[in-house]
């Protein structure tokens, strides 16, 4: 029921951090995995170290902001490697500022980046699955999506979006048997949460809060994605799992 063989999975901003290792635990779990990020060196050394471990891996790099790269990558990619039957829309960034104070490109970049960007990925995605009458849709959202902090304005709001986009997906794709489905993380170490983890203060914070006690790993993650990918979760529409080690439901 897990068994994703036979399928091809595109993972957006795998080059590194939580999309790189879905990517793996796709892969792992018999998907062909296409690995996309904004650099093309990225994307070959990602793709490099899948396919060293015996995984099945292609690379496509593209701006998940600029809908005619979308659309020449995927169409590429669907001529010569196979049709998508899966999309994680995994892409996103933060720019921090206090809301009285962020400037409106900060804004608008984390909106396009974050949101906008599942989107155009998840429309060009959707026209060859509606067209199969099959696919899965996964948009990775955020704790953040329901419980916002300071300084993160942008980023909770498009991840807020994102759970009402998925919902919109299903409303509107469930028929054609495409379930769209999201995951939220907690405090996941990577990159894009270094600064957090370094800071001593706020590290303890977070550490307080969160119940299971600990940071999560991206590995973490790998359970609910395959679970959402798969013919495990065929009559699974318009859901978020939270994988926060319980941090959303604690005061
Ligand atoms: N790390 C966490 O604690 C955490 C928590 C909740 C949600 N998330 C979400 O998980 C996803 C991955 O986060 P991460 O921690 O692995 O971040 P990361 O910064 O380590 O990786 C993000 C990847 O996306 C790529 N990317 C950024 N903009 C892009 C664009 N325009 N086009 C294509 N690729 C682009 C980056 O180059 C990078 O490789 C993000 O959507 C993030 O919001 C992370």
């Amino acid at each position: 029921m897990f068994d994703l063989s036979g399928k091809t999975a595109l993972v957006t901003g795998s080059g590194r951090g939580i999309g790189l290792v879905l990517a793996r635990g796709l892969a792992k779990a018999g998907a062909r995995v296409v690995v996309n990020d904004l650099e093309n060196d990225v994307v070959d050394a990602a793709v490099e170290g899948l396919r060293r471990d015996g995984l099945r891996a292609e690379g496509i790099a593209f701006d998940v902001t600029d809908r005619e790269a979308i659309h020449a990558g995927i169409d590429r990619l669907e001529q010569d490697v196979s049709p998508l039957d899966i999309l994680i829309n995994n892409a996103g960034i933060h720019r921090r500022a206090p809301l009285a104070e962020m400037s409106a490109d900060d804004w608008r970049l984390v909106i396009d980046t974050n949101l906008t960007s599942a989107f155009l990925v998840g429309q060009r995605a959707a026209r060859t699955m509606i067209a199969r009458n099959r696919g899965k849709i996964v948009n990775i959202c955020s704790l953040n999506c329901e419980l916002p902090r300071p300084s993160i304005a942008n980023y909770s709001a498009a991840k807020g979006g994102l759970v009402l986009l998925t919902r919109s997906m299903t409303v509107e794709w469930a028929s054609h048997n495409i379930q769209a489905n999201g995951i939220a993380p907690g405090y996941i170490l990577t990159e894009m949460t270094r600064p957090l983890s370094e800071d001593r203060e706020r590290n303890a914070w977070i550490l307080g809060r969160i119940p299971a006690g600990r940071w999560g790993k991206p590995e973490d993650l790998i359970g609910a994605a395959v679970f959402l990918s798969s013919a495990a979760s065929d009559f699974i529409n318009g859901h978020v799992i939270f994988a926060d080690g319980g941090m959303r439901v604690s005061l």
